[in-house]
């Protein structure tokens, strides 16, 4: 029987049988990626046809989601687009778009590929996931794992995950170990502990998390029907980008599109090794030892996806810029009292590296740009971002009634 998927390494080609639960390449340690033999045989159209008259969960494209057992679902995926002119007057482009991940059912994109990773591990009959996280994926594993009757481990870094954050991820029940030091290291023991053990390890590494957070791809391409646009990320382990450049490739492949739209990476400045390797245009990345930025999501120095990220930026044409943690709160700020989103400050550096590249004269200013917002405001209530909000509002209830 022809196989529906494989699992093939992005430098060896070395290919690997879906069934088989392994992270990196055995023959070279590079990533690996989820190929399908029949991708280029298939009519893109009929398969179009079928999407548009399904509900709006991640599981629409269910064709180019290979999970063969039970879907383990909390109806992720479909979230709002908005055009946003405030949003596009403030970074000084013509127009730019909010594709709002917040409104997924745990507050971020993670629920896409968790969706993915849970079903991927409930089919290969794994009782225990696990993952490190700056707190978007323990919080989305924890309720995914949950949702399944699996049991989850989470390793965080004690200082600095957001209190929002911190508290799904134990409100879902998992078992969760605080680290000292940050996302980096957590991973790194993730990794060097639990590969080859029966606990089924759910960071983006996973290349069957990737499968579930490619479909923001496929949305965006359903709902503006073009990809005439740059799509502007916040970067941390590069596995999101990764994801929608493979979103893009996919449906080109299937000759849905001519050609992908130009993606921008963007870090923050205190954690920007991805950045600082495009920028130079080097081929291999050097770790930044200690990150630092008030977008405790992204406060990431040595992403493991950096390989396919690079891959994903230099073939589409893409930017990658870095933003100051100041310029990271004013998005933020735009975002929610002049648009009405409220995104923590990982996402708001979507908008941020667009104002920075179009003053920089990178960015044309007749461009269309997708902001993607990853992640909820709720997710992040540090008393650091909202005391400054708090301490403008000195009038009493009388005065301000008086002055409107
Ligand atoms: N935005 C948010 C809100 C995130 O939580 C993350 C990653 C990113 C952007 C970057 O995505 O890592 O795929 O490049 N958060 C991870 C976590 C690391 O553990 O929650 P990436």
């Amino acid at each position: 029987m022809k196989e529906l998927a494989v699992q093939k390494c992005i430098s060896c080609g070395a290919e690997y049988p879906s069934h088989e639960p392994i992270y990196s390449c055995r023959a070279c340690g590079s990533l690996l990626e989820i190929k399908f033999p029949w991708l280029a045989e298939t009519d893109g159209r009929s398969l179009a046809s079928s999407w548009e008259h399904r509900s709006r969960t991640i599981w629409r494209f269910k064709e180019l989601i290979p999970i063969t057992g039970r879907v383990v679902s909390l109806m992720e995926g479909g979230t709002p687009i908005y055009l946003a002119e405030k949003a596009a007057k403030w970074a000084g482009v013509r127009e730019i778009y909010i594709k709002f991940e917040g409104l997924n059912p745990t507050g971020s994109f993670k629920d896409r590929g968790m969706s993915v990773g849970v079903s991927k591990a409930v089919e290969l009959g794994r009782k225990i996931v696990v993952c490190a996280s700056t707190g978007n994926t323990s919080s989305s594993m924890s309720a995914y794992a949950a949702a399944a009757g699996l049991k989850a481990i989470v390793v965080v870094p004690k200082k600095g995950i957001a209190a929002g954050k911190l508290f799904q991820t134990v409100l879902h029940g998992a078992k969760t170990v605080q680290i000292a030091e940050g996302f980096d290291k957590a991973l790194g023991s993730v990794l060097s502990k639990a590969v080859g053990s029966e606990v089924y390890i759910l960071n983006s590494v996973n290349p069957w998390r990737i499968e579930g957070q490619k479909t923001l791809a496929f949305e965006l391409w359903t709902d503006l029907k073009n990809t005439d646009y740059f799509v502007s990320v916040p970067v941390g382990n590069c596995g999101n980008i990764s994801a929608i450049w493979k979103g893009f490739k996919e449906l080109q492949t299937i000759d849905l599109i001519d050609r992908p739209p130009r993606l921008v990476a963007v870090q923050a400045e205190g954690a920007s090794p991805f950045v600082d390797m495009v920028k130079k245009g080097e081929n291999v990345l050097r770790p930044v030892e200690n990150p630092t930025t008030i977008a405790s999501a992204i406060r990431i120095g040595k992403p493991v996806n950096w390989m396919k990220a690079l891959k994903a930026v230099r073939e589409s044409e893409g930017l990658a810029e870095k933003v100051s943690d100041q310029l990271i709160l004013e998005a933020q700020r735009i975002l929610a009292s002049e648009v009405g989103i409220g995104v923590e400050p990982a996402s708001a550096a979507s908008l941020a590296g667009v104002k920075k590249l179009v003053e920089k004269g990178l960015m044309d200013k007749s461009s269309t740009v997708v902001c993607v917002a990853t992640g909820h405001a709720l997710k992040d209530p540090n008393t650091e971002i909202i005391s400054p909000y708090l301490s403008r509002r000195t009038l009493s209830l009388e005065e301000l009634l008086k002055s409107v």
